[in-house]
């Protein structure tokens, strides 16, 4: 990739890049989320929705990110705004998405740091639930302790993205992307080699369809764009740092190929391990933080692989929470010409800020209510993946298949015709029709949720 200079920045190379989308793509979603859904919705089944819908939709949202911010070099305000004016709008939304997701991910950030803190000190050596549960929630209920952690993770955060794009963010995802996919690899021959795994793995690899419904066809749509970052101005962001002759088809292939390697790697990692030392896998949530430490504490030198587990994970969030906050500062550094190093620590602050009371929600403060009974914590996420996502996902459908036109997005993404885009008709029925009903119809659901 040729390189090409201007005040922005860009990418330094190709493979930087791509680590920095995968890095944005792989996190919470995938070590956290993805087992737990599994474990929920029927193992094998969920897979295959998550990956019928990852192929119709995930992968159509992904290239159409990629065009609009390439085709601009804006970040999504600017991005919108070069296409047609009156749509610039659109593309705050996304960013407010983003922003908002980074308030709370950092919460949960820190109980991470936290995990690996008490993982080293040996704190974990029970192997009772209920144990590990009580721990759980006396940690995230105090009022002090998770703050600082928050406040740790948002700092590692800061100091990331103040380094820039080639600095700062390709360069952390250079080291941490390759780290993480090999302590996920150690983690995972523990785990399937543990006695009594094959449990675990046949219920990976053989779906129950007796709970197939609905609702896990609507957790898995949301899935796939929470996984691969779409609908947030995060991949518009990074798109408008790659240079005109980048072939972009074949990067949005590759990243949601290596979000989806991970999405199953942890769950290969986390539930044959589940199963075969005998605890629930449909435990949801509390899988990642109550059941996993009861996991490594039963395991021959549980420590070691616990405390390495901690640390592939908070890689995994730091590569999604630069993403975050990038889409913001890009935001700021184009639309109001301010300096990074100022919107870096402004909007770091901020968010730090607006995250204390969701860090707060899961104790004194959880009584208080605000959208349909939910804590301010599960209001924020609603709001943010059930509401904003969407309703940007769906906006961005609209505004390439029919404001821009499929012809003008079929130039950008083939470098003006001198590329080739095998997929090229699959993309347009989807970015056409697909997406824009799928989509709508998520929408649909979570807004008739509150009445
Ligand atoms: N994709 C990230 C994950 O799976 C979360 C994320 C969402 C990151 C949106 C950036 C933008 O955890």
């Amino acid at each position: 990739m040729s390189e090409f200079k201007n005040e922005r920045g860009s990418w330094g190379s190709r493979i930087g890049f791509l680590l920095a989308a995968a890095g944005s793509a792989i996190g919470l979603g995938n070590v956290w989320k993805f087992p737990y859904l599994c474990g929920e919705y029927g193992g094998a089944a969920f897979i295959v929705t998550y990956i019928i819908i990852l192929v119709l939709v995930g992968f159509t949202i992904m290239l159409t990110e990629l065009m609009i911010g390439r085709h601009s070099q804006k970040g999504p305000v600017g991005a919108y705004r070069a296409i047609k004016e009156r749509w610039a709008w659109v593309g705050a939304i996304g960013i407010l998405a983003s922003y908002l997701i980074l308030t709370y991910y950092s919460v949960i950030g820190g109980w991470i740091i936290k995990y690996i803190v008490s993982g080293i000190t040996g704190n974990f050596n029970t192997t009772d639930v209920d144990a590990l549960g009580g721990i759980f929630a006396t940690f995230i209920g105090q009022p002090f302790e998770p703050l600082v952690y928050h406040a740790i993770f948002m700092i590692l955060t800061l100091v990331i993205v103040m380094g820039g794009i080639q600095g700062g963010i390709e360069k952390a995802s250079k080291i941490m992307m390759p780290a993480l996919f090999v302590i996920l690899f150690i983690v995972v021959i523990r785990a399937v080699t543990l006695p009594g795994a094959s449990i675990g793995l046949e219920y990976m690899l053989k779906p129950d369809w007796s709970k197939f419904g609905l609702d896990v066809v609507v957790a898995a749509l949301v899935q796939v764009f929470f996984s691969l970052s779409l609908g947030m101005g995060v991949i518009i962001t990074y798109g408008s740092y790659l240079g005109k002759d980048e072939k972009l088809t074949t990067s949005a292939v590759q990243i949601p190929l290596m979000d989806s390697a991970a999405a199953l790697l942890s769950a290969f990692a986390v539930l044959p391990a589940v199963f075969a030392l005998g605890y629930n896998p449909s435990a949801g949530p509390g899988l990642l933080f109550i059941t996993l430490p009861g996991v490594f504490a039963k395991m021959p030198m549980g420590s070691l692989f616990g405390v390495l587990f901690f640390i592939f994970v908070l890689f995994a969030a730091l590569t999604s929470s630069i993403s975050l906050l990038e889409a913001a500062v890009t935001y700021f550094v184009d639309e109001h010409k301010w300096q990074r190093k100022k919107a870096v620590i402004i909007l770091g602050l901020v968010a730090f800020l607006i995250g204390v009371p969701s860090s707060l929600a899961n104790g004194a403060f959880g009584d208080v209510t605000f959208i349909n009974g939910m804590n301010f914590f599960d209001s924020m996420s609603f709001f943010a993946e059930n509401i904003l996502l969407p309703l940007s996902a769906f906006l961005l459908s609209i505004f390439v298949a029919w404001v821009w036109g499929t012809e003008n997005a079929i130039k950008e993404a083939t470098n003006n015709g001198t590329v080739n885009f095998g997929f090229s008709k699959v993309w347009i029925i989807s970015i056409k029709y697909i997406a824009p009903i799928g989509i709508g119809f998520i929408l649909l659901q979570s807004i008739m949720s509150l009445f």
